[in-house]
């Protein structure tokens, strides 16, 4: 094909293709190659050094050496049956009875893409927390929403603006889409009150509830309030083991309410037929009689990463400088002296040596404000985190001066 032609193929795209014409990425990754020892506070993956290496490498031998080749047809839909039980029985923990309808996705993404494909039509509302997952955002755009980005406040998100945008518009959501526990990116955690009255006001009007749970298991402090969907079986619920295991595995897991479960099976076969069934045996072995221990293991771990940062912040930031001190989870949420953007930021602290994520980037474009910026503590040791923050601080105190000059 000629470059012209190729060219013009661009005009014949779909209209959600638009959604995917600018990465979230591009406005950050020129700047990370400012420094040659740059410190990157952005990244959301565990530490590599909690990746059972050991654990998966034994697993994927003893697969293979007694693998059928029939089991190397298309096939199990819903999941291979032993992961799914281990799934059910460990969410008893959780607070939830998941009873048969636990489908294996690739990873939670490909469960809000299921849910995004099954509920929303152009233009239906989607209620979002503000801010919210940025991969998240990627997904639910392709279905063309229009989105309810509603504050948050210390017990999560704020059910009474919700209830007010409806009597005010006289339009009704199909979907909220929430992060309840350590959310990503503020690391807030939504109150059991609060859980209840979301739960009861999507019930008045028959809106749908996606809670999206990647780091409900990594509590520093207690264990969080019970999972929305063990208040409630209507409530469609992710998890996955990216952020307990290894996030490049992909293997995540639903819950949904009955009435749509057999949708959600025929979403995941017409996108890619079944999950792979090697790793999902993979994944059971691996994490059968393991992952208990090695979740206890990774708390006290990350608790001293998060201890680390908050210890550095409180000795690094210049005054105006929020926090929030997250329960769980991988991340913290930073809130700039007033006046200054992160977008604006973000250059002269990779020239400091520290990159980060602008807040920018975890709201609908239409409903973005920039004061604030996530850092991620998983991925870099205490040694790191501390020299990361101190060199945070000095493009904060520039970035104030070049303002007051
Ligand atoms: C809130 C949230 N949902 C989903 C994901 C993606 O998880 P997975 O790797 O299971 O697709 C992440 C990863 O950062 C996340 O923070």
């Amino acid at each position: 094909m000629s470059v012209d032609a190729s060219t013009r193929l661009i005009d014949r795209l779909a209209r959600r293709s638009a959604s995917y014409a600018d990465s979230p990425w591009a406005a950050i990754d020129p700047h990370l190659s400012a420094h040659p020892d740059l410190i990157y506070f952005g990244s959301g993956a565990p530490a590599a050094e909690l990746y059972p290496m050991a654990r998966f490498a034994w697993a994927a031998g003893e697969v293979w050496e007694r693998l059928d080749p029939r089991e190397l047809d298309y096939g199990e839909l819903a999941g291979y049956p032993p992961l799914r039980e281990l799934i059910v029985k460990r969410m008893v923990g959780l607070g939830i009875d998941a009873g048969d309808e636990v489908m294996i996705t690739s990873g939670s993404q490909q469960g809000i893409d299921f849910v995004a494909k099954l509920f929303l039509d152009p233009g239906d509302v989607v209620v979002v927390e503000a801010p919210t997952y940025i991969g998240a955002l990627q997904a639910l755009d392709g279905y063309e929403p229009d989105y309810w980005s509603v504050p948050m406040d210390d017990e999560g998100i704020d059910v009474r603006e919700i209830r007010r945008r409806i009597a005010t518009t006289g339009r009704v959501p199909k979907l909220a889409y929430v992060i309840p526990t350590y959310q990503n990116p503020t690391g807030r955690t939504m109150s059991l009150d609060r859980r209840t009255a979301l739960i009861d006001l999507c019930a008045e009007h028959g809106i749908a509830i996606l809670e999206d749970d990647p780091y409900g298991e990594m509590w520093y402090r207690e264990p969080p309030p019970v999972a929305m969907r063990g208040l409630s079986a209507d409530v469609i619920y992710l998890g996955t083991f990216s952020k307990t295991m290894a996030p490049g595995v992909r293997v995540g897991w639903m819950v949904a309410p009955a009435a749509i479960y057999d949708r959600l099976l025929l979403a995941k076969e017409a996108t890619d037929i079944n999950a792979a069934r090697p790793m999902m045996r993979e994944m059971y072995l691996s994490a059968d009689g393991f992952i208990d221990g090695h979740v206890a293991e990774a708390r006290p771990f990350y608790r001293r990463r998060r201890d680390a940062l908050l210890r550095a912040l409180r000795e690094h930031m210049p005054p105006g400088t929020t926090w929030i001190e997250p329960d769980g989870g991988f991340f913290v949420w930073v809130t700039l002296p007033v006046g200054l953007t992160a977008m604006d930021l973000l250059p002269i602290a990779a020239r400091h040596g520290a990159g980060f994520l602008p807040g920018c980037l975890f709201y609908p474009p239409a409903d973005a404000v920039d004061d604030s910026l996530r850092l991620s503590f998983s991925s870099l040791t205490e040694e790191r985190i501390e020299i990361g923050i101190e060199r945070l601080g000095r493009a904060i105190a520039e970035a104030l001066g070049e303002r007051v000059s």
